[in-house]
């Protein structure tokens, strides 16, 4: 790990603190108009370059470090897990997601996933490839060829509907387009809510943008409660992800409503903004690497013989793997981690206090040319298993570590693998020429224009049943 000289401070109780390198001065009075909050990318990036694996700064009152090496990452996310929490890190999320298993602490947020465990244990997974592939083919049978579509736009449909049916037993088409609107309307003033003092409380007074906020929630929860009500009046029993929570919560006061949908919602943002987004860079960075786009439709071709591809397909979807990982190494869908610390602790040379906010970003560390020589350049064949093992641990890191590591990350890699196989089976998309393609580092990372792109039917056609 990288040596740095300490700025000194005197700790409550003897001993003195020892910070990392990092800006002398006040973030609030120095970088905050250089940076600004509303590319936090930059300034993780800067903070690398300058500093290395370590750096302090201070916004306020608050010191916070950002690590850039894989031996921290791992201390603070599983060896010393218990000493931080994202309580803080995650306050304005909180806004939309409540207390659901993403932002809750402690006893609450142990049961919450304990209740939702069986639903994505190894043994549910395959049961929802069917779905997947099912709902893959609608989409790949309503493109036409030459035609232009916003493939992000696209992206989040399908992974919306998918998650509303394998999870919540519901089916959304009617609802999908109200929904994501909802969604996009708040990531849309995610910024400003960051850079807004305590937005938290200020919500309630609805200022204006604020106001646009509170609407887009009240939609999101309109949908929830309607899906709640529909499943209770159903009373299904079909062991989903919904039923298993409803049975958790069988009161019905306001608090546990207010539980219940917070946990819904989570699931919801958690499981398809994140695929959504990984998959619609996957055709970006394949639209841009026709080489690599070649090798994925051979082994489409070759593993599949234009059958619709099925849970038993995936071991032999080596190829396709490989590009959805690549992917999400350059565009992390979560590009950045906090935590909290609740007492003093050490991290290798430094001795830091409680209340030290840790900045980690996935990004910024997937783009380290120590980890990924020529980091820039996609290319697949860096997750060959012998390259893998090959590599430190913790180097790469998009569904996080430890105890609070995704929970959906299984169910992910299928539905990335079998949705790109589904629609690469017929389809070819290209980038629109000029259109522009930029990260936007929201909740998750957004292509911040979109993603226009030209279907083209593949040549030969395919001849294969509907999926
Ligand atoms: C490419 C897709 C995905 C990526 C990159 C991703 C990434 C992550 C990351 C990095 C975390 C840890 C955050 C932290 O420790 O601060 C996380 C947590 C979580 N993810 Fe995912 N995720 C993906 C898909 C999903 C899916 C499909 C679901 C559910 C259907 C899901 C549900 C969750 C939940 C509930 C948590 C909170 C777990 C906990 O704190 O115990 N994610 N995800």
């Amino acid at each position: 790990m990288a040596t740095a000289t300490q700025l000194r401070e005197s700790p409550a109780q003897g001993g003195e603190y020892r910070f990392p390198l990092g800006f002398q001065r006040n973030l609030i009075w120095f970088a905050w108009r250089r940076f600004r909050p509303a590319n936090p990318i930059l300034l993780f990036q800067h903070l690398a370059e300058k500093y290395g694996d370590i750096a302090h700064y201070k916004i306020g009152w608050n010191h916070i470090v950002f690590l850039n090496h894989p031996d921290y990452i791992r201390e603070v996310l599983v060896v010393q897990n218990d000493n931080f929490v994202k309580e803080r890190t995650v306050r304005r999320s909180k806004m939309l997601l409540g207390e659901g298993m993403i932002t809750s602490e402690g006893a609450n947020h142990r049961a919450q996933r304990q209740v939702a465990q069986p639903a994505f244990h190894r043994q549910r997974i395959p049961e929802y490839a069917g779905t997947m592939v099912r709902e893959a083919g609608r989409t790949r049978n309503a493109w036409r060829d030459g035609e232009t579509r916003d493939i992000s736009v696209e992206m989040m449909h399908l992974t919306l509907n998918i998650v509303a049916e394998t999870l919540f037993g519901t089916d959304l088409r009617e609802e999908v387009n109200e929904l994501a609107d909802a969604i996009n309307r708040i990531m849309g003033l995610y910024n400003f809510l960051v850079m807004l003092p305590a937005a938290e409380w200020l919500v309630h007074a609805r200022p204006p943008g604020l106001a646009a906020f509170v609407r887009a929630r009240q939609r999101i929860d309109a949908v929830v409660y309607r899906m709640i009500e529909a499943h209770r009046r159903e009373k299904s029993h079909h062991g989903t992800l919904l039923d298993l929570m409803l049975a958790a919560s069988p009161d019905r006061t306001a608090a546990s409503e207010k539980s219940l949908r917070d946990q819904v919602i989570t699931i919801f943002l958690a499981g398809y903004e994140t695929v959504a987004n990984a998959l619609a860079w996957t055709w970006y960075l394949l639209s841009e690497n026709p080489e690599c786009e070649r090798k994925f439709h051979e082994e489409i071709d070759r593993e599949l013989s234009g059958i619709p591809p099925r849970y038993d397909d995936l071991p032999r979807l080596r190829y396709v793997e490989m590009v959805f990982a690549e992917s999400m190494r350059l565009y992390p869908p979560a590009w950045a981690m906090g935590r909290y610390a609740q007492h003093d602790f050490r991290l290798g040379e430094f001795f830091l206090p409680a209340k030290t906010t840790i900045l980690t970003s996935q990004f910024v560390l997937h783009r380290d040319p120590r980890f990924f020589p020529d980091p820039l350049r996609f290319d697949p064949e860096r997750f060959t298993p012998e390259a893998k093992s090959r590599r430190m641990k913790f180097t790469y890191f998009p569904f996080g570590a430890g105890a609070r590591q995704c929970i959906g990350e299984s169910f992910a890699w299928m539905e990335g693998v079998l949705l790109l196989a589904t629609l690469g089976q017929k389809w070819k998309l290209k980038l629109v020429p000029g259109h522009p393609v930029e990260p936007q580092p929201l909740i998750t990372l957004r292509p911040k224009h979109g993603m226009k792109m030209v279907v083209q039917a593949r040549r030969p056609p395919q001849n294969f049943p509907p999926a």
